[in-house]
């Protein structure tokens, strides 16, 4: 009899759709019979508040199963609330039939609009409900509180409200009578009013520390995503446990709860390495049907606001999104690049489908997410093969739109255009026009100082570099150098600096260490080479890429202008030996300025490791440039 009751119980919950993930483990649950604590919890009618024993058996009870069972056929035919209403009007109830018809209501108050809803709580067959839960609210069964709880807010009646009150000081009471699903299923209600600032700090705080201390309890997958997407939010020390139990759990975690929870970390931002390297095995593991295109663009997007490379995972991810790409809309393809580049990570045959989506349907994507594209192209210094078509498609689609764009990303846009040696001779007079500086110089100093950096790098490609595409040439903007800052240097260039002065036999005059150009990019050593391949002193030397101009001299017959540049691990694509563009302009800019470039990347420098190895490898590369240069 019991089971039947429960059976149907749970029938009726699941079709409740805010108790649906509950009430799905109800039925399963009630399938067994046995097992998990969620049929009981159910089943068992509630404790008296701070109940000091056990709660009743189920036998107790019998009168109220009963007539359970009959409302619970009628309530299951009702099609609309106002059926349900009926029928409490002429039936009336327990608080557990009104907590019924009241779950019952919401969810089929959930197909109406708002406005209907809020009739649905004045009228007095509803009033009623809610006074008999009120007025019996010790009876209550502990899932069909947590449950109300959901359902009443889904009706639209504040936390504030009588029985909503004394739902949560029921609640509250009952929190260690609560199964630990119950207590999830909670959390996720209080987190969502935290969230509409209608906190129940009270409430809150003791059913947190009831989530942590009991964490041994919890061994469901999606009640582990759910939790940390909701409740981990409210409390960091709670997080750490629910990450050690996604350690435990992962490998019986479907696609959907991996990504619950890595969008669950990126929102929170935590960047717990373990975790993320668990997530990755258990989805890697997963067959394709399970990875549809948006999960695999919430696990790009958590990944890259995480900064978490995992190639393996990056890899399938990237071949499984392939083939939907003709389907993905401008808003998806610009936030899958974005990832990527963030990412640094170029896979070729994925962005030449980016380039040929934007191709096929230019007019459909906004200025915003065109420029979003471009930025990601210029960041990893992707260049489409069908170059000029698609270029000419880029300023079309700009053409009339490109101004209206908000000053920080504008520039953000003409600088990679820059770097793609795309940028027209307009975008660049409209950034480095004086006026519009001045619309870069709100938010943090160091922010500021980047996009004055930008401009000047804006400018040096308008001086040095032929334009992409003709036009007016503009006046030259205000370039000065900007200073850099004092002690920011990596052991890649300490090294170096030290290497160079070597070279310079330690005289001062012969070397310059990080220097500001006017270009505004910085470079690490500068040394003049006489004829003989012999530093020689600089001090008095013109230099036009300083903002002095330098001193008066000449540079010697047959004497080179050296730069040496420190190339960093995190100044290259992932995996590979390319440059991100922003090196890859500034090594050009630095070229056409009438630098002889030394290129002292990190992977090359690792395997030196004898101060005599580090000049002479900088020496051979030296005798390298000249040579090359002198064969031009
Ligand atoms: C672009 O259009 C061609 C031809 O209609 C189609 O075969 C291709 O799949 C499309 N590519 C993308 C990325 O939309
Ligand atoms: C330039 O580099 C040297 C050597 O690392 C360092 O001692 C010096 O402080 C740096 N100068 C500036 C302005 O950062
Ligand atoms: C340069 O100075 C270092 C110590 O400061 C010294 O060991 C080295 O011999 C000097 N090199 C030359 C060529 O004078």
């Amino acid at each position: 009899m019991t089971a039947r009751i429960l059976g149907r119980w749970a029938h009726l919950l699941l079709r409740c759709p805010q108790a649906s993930a509950a009430s799905s483990r109800l039925q399963a649950a009630t399938a067994q019979r046995a097992g998990t604590p969620w049929p009981l919890a159910w089943a068992r009618p509630a404790a008296k508040p701070l109940c000091l024993g056990h709660g009743l058996p189920e036998e107790e009870q019998p009168s109220i199963k009963f007539k359970l069972s009959e409302l619970d056929e009628l309530v299951k035919k009702a099609g609309t609330p106002e059926a349900v209403l009926q029928l409490w009007a002429e039936r009336g109830g327990s608080a557990n039939q009104a907590g019924l018809c009241l779950i019952h209501i919401s969810r089929l108050a959930l197909k109406k609009d708002r406005a209907e809803s809020a009739n649905l709580l004045q009228d007095p067959r509803c009033v009623d409900m809610l006074e008999t839960v009120n007025s019996q609210i010790s009876v209550v069964w502990n899932g069909m509180l947590v449950s109300l709880l959901h359902s009443l807010s889904n009706l639209g009646l504040l936390p504030s409200t009588p029985v909503m009150q004394s739902l949560q000081t029921e609640a509250l009471w009952r929190l260690r009578r609560l199964t630990y699903r119950q207590l999830a299923y909670l959390a996720d209600w209080v987190s969502a009013r935290h969230s509409q600032g209608q906190g129940n700090e009270m409430l809150s705080t003791t059913l947190l520390k009831q989530l942590e201390l009991r964490w041994t309890e919890l061994d469901n997958p999606r009640t582990l995503a759910t939790l940390m997407a909701r409740a981990g939010a409210l409390s960091s020390s709670l997080m750490d446990r629910l990450e050690d139990k996604v350690l435990e759990l992962a490998e019986k975690f479907s696609a959907e709860d991996i990504r619950k929870v890595a969008l669950a970390l990126s929102s929170q931002r935590r960047r717990s390495v373990p975790v993320l390297r668990a997530l990755s095995y258990h989805l890697r593991e997963k067959p394709s049907s399970e990875l549809q295109a948006p999960l695999l663009l919430d696990m790009a997007f958590a990944y890259s606001k995480l900064n978490f490379h995992h190639t393996p995972m990056l890899e399938r991810m990237s071949s499984e999104l392939l083939p939907w790409l003709p389907e993905l809309s401008p808003a998806d393809v610009m936030r899958w690049s974005k990832a990527l580049a963030l990412l640094k990570w170029l896979h070729l045959p994925l962005f030449e489908g980016f380039a040929q989506h934007f191709m096929n349907g230019s007019e459909s994507y906004s200025t915003l997410q065109l420029s979003n594209l471009i930025l990601s192209f210029a960041r990893l210094n992707f260049q489409p093969t069908n170059r000029e078509k698609f270029y000419k498609k880029v300023h079309e689609a700009l053409r009339g739109s490109w101004l209206g764009l908000e000053p920080f990303l504008l520039t953000d846009m003409v600088w990679s255009l820059c770097v793609l040696q795309q940028a027209v001779p307009d975008y660049i007079a409209a950034v480095t026009d004086t006026n519009f500086h001045t619309k870069l110089t709100e938010g943090a100093a160091s922010h500021v100082v980047s996009y004055k950096l930008k401009l000047l790098q804006i400018a040096a490609s308008r001086q040095l570099e032929p334009l992409g595409a003709p036009g007016e040439c503009p006046p030259a903007g205000t370039p000065s150098a900007v200073p850099v800052k004092a002690g920011t240097h990596t052991a890649l260039q300490r090294g170096l600096h030290a290497a160079v002065q070597t070279l310079a036999e330690n005289r001062t005059s012969a070397l310059r260490t990080n220097v500001s150009t006017v270009y505004g990019w910085v470079i690490d050593a500068e040394l003049v080479l006489d004829a003989e391949n012999k530093p020689v002193d600089l001090e008095n030397l013109v230099a036009p890429h300083l903002p002095g101009g330098g001193g008066a001299d000449l540079l010697p017959q047959g004497a080179h202008r050296m730069a040496f540049l420190a190339w960093e691990f995190s100044h290259f694509c992932c995996k590979s030996k390319d440059l991100l563009g922003r090196f890859a302009m500034q090594k050009r800019h630095l070229q056409l300025a009438g630098f002889l470039v030394v290129e002292v990347p990190y992977f090359d420098w690792l395997e030196l490791k004898f101060d005599w190895q580090k000049v002479s490898y900088l020496k051979d590369k030296m005798g390298h440039a000249v040579a090359e240069e002198m064969a031009k």
